[in-house]
């Protein structure tokens, strides 16, 4: 235990965002962005992490769970006001508190454990995380005197000509005293151009005591990011993409264009796994070793084990097992397992049904709801026939059987082991192991038919 406290501040509403949902829940690489600050103060191994919340409390709770503690701020009156809601479990605590803003999604617990080192050597009671950066447009600067110690934070909104071209910003990442930050947290007031308790004041009224007051500069500029609104939310998937493909592609995972794909944060990619141009893995996606994912494929919450390949499909919720391969242009929705050796071609789509090992789906079909054994063959342009309008039915196919081309299989229905189902035939009766099943009109062979045809047409 080193006493080390967290706020994260994140309660605002966000409205430069101009979104229905609440700001800090716009994920970044799959992950809401307040889950991005909270995983970093953990992984710095902070001994508690309060969240201040707002209007959207309860999404913010329902994600991040117990890894918090939460205080409310029922009206967002400015950042000072934010932390001031942790007065009465904080304010008597001896230690570090570290702030954090909830829109800051690229700061690293790296940085966060430097930066709170730094802060304990110098025994400040205040230390600001800085950055340099070549537009500071919008964000707080920070004011040094003439012997380059920091003074205080001016808001874009409350700066003058020379202040507004420091470009020394404030990255809303602090540590302070924790007893010094309540006791000059109500001297904060809203006297400025936006009304609100600003928290950066502290620093000016710390300096204006003669306290220590620090400033530690990030080393890695793109860290300092505030995601106000779009456009900052899509530079910081853009690092956030880059940073996570360099992980797997360090772990092992080669990745032929990082540019163009899109790995989820808690995405897990196998070693000796290629990933192609064009590829969105996302969710809580799982994928083995000597996997190959095919360009423009998009892979949601599935489990994909060894030796695996995936061309231009589409895969939701389904697992896919060692050594089968999917695509190109196929569909797999939820509750699809793939077991091993399977092929599963093209255009096909599978929704809540078990494909077993050595069986083969190769062209333009549909099942649903089904158990397919072993080693079957279905032919091209086959229908399972799940739904009447009102419910859903299942379909059993036993093993070794062998589906004829367009035929249509109408559920509930059972075939045996070892079925044989002509091509084109509508089934809609069970097959008993091992026998054939016809189901198509006759056929009829009328002769001479062409020559009738037209000479009778060319008399007109
Ligand atoms: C803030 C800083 C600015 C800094 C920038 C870095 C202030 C006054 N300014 O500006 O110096 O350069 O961050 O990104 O602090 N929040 C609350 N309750 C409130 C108001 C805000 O919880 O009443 C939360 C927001 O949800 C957000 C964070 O505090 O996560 C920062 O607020 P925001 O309005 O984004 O401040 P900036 O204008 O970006
Ligand atoms: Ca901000």
């Amino acid at each position: 235990m080193k006493n080390r406290y967290v706020i994260v501040l994140a309660a605002g509403q966000g409205t430069r965002m101009k979104s229905k949902l609440y700001k800090v829940m716009h994920p970044v690489m799959g992950r809401p962005m307040v889950g991005h600050v909270v995983q970093a103060a953990l992984d710095a191994e902070v001994d508690r992490v309060y969240t201040v919340t707002g209007v959207g409390a309860d999404l913010v709770k329902d994600y991040l769970q117990d890894q918090s503690d939460y205080l409310y701020q029922d009206e967002q009156l400015g950042t000072a006001h934010a932390v001031e809601q942790g007065r009465s479990l904080l304010a008597d605590k001896k230690g570090t508190t570290l702030v954090l803003s909830g829109d800051t999604p690229l700061l690293q617990a790296e940085t966060i454990k430097k930066l709170m080192d730094f802060h304990e050597k110098k025994d400040a009671k205040a230390t600001i995380l800085t950055a340099q950066t070549e537009n500071p447009f919008g964000y707080g600067r920070v004011i040094r005197t003439e012997d380059g110690s920091v003074h205080k934070i001016v808001e874009e909104k409350d700066a003058n000509t020379t202040e507004k071209a420091v470009q020394e910003i404030n990255t809303g990442t602090y540590c302070f005293d924790n007893e010094s930050l309540f006791e000059v947290l109500e001297k904060v007031d809203n006297n400025n151009a936006q009304g609100e308790y600003y928290l950066p004041d502290v620093i000016e009224i710390l300096k204006d005591r003669k306290e220590i007051v620090e400033a530690y500069q990030l080393e890695n500029k793109d860290e300092s990011l505030g995601v106000n609104d779009r456009v900052a939310l899509s530079e910081a998937q853009l690092i956030m993409q880059a940073r996570v493909n360099e992980k797997h592609m360090v772990n092992g995972v080669t990745i032929i264009d990082p540019q163009t794909t899109y790995i989820e944060m808690d995405v897990e990619i196998g070693q000796d796994t290629v990933i192609e141009p064009g590829t969105y893995l996302k969710g809580t996606t799982v994928i083995g070793e000597d996997v190959l994912i095919g360009s423009d494929s998009t892979i949601i919450d599935s489990q994909i084990k060894d030796r695996v390949t995936i061309r231009q499909s589409v895969l939701e919720e389904a697992e896919v097992k060692e050594d089968s391969d999917i695509g190109p242009y196929s569909h797999l929705r939820a509750n699809t397992v793939i077991e091993e050796k399977v092929h599963i071609g093209n255009f096909v789509e599978i929704k809540n049904s078990t494909i077993s090992e050595g069986s083969a789906v190769g062209h333009h079909s549909y099942i649903g709801d089904a158990e397919v054994g072993s080693k079957v063959n279905v032919g091209a342009g086959v229908v399972f026939a799940n739904y009447n309008g009102k419910e859903k039915f299942k379909t059993t196919v036993g093993s070794h059987s062998f589906i004829g081309s367009n035929a249509t299989l109408v559920a509930p229905l059972h075939l045996g082991d070892k079925s044989f189902v002509a091509a084109g035939s509508t089934i809609i009766e069970d097959l008993p192991k091992e026998s054939l099943g016809i189901g198509r009109g006759r056929q009829v062979i009328k002769k001479d038919f062409y020559t009738n045809y037209f000479e009778n047409k060319n008399e007109d």
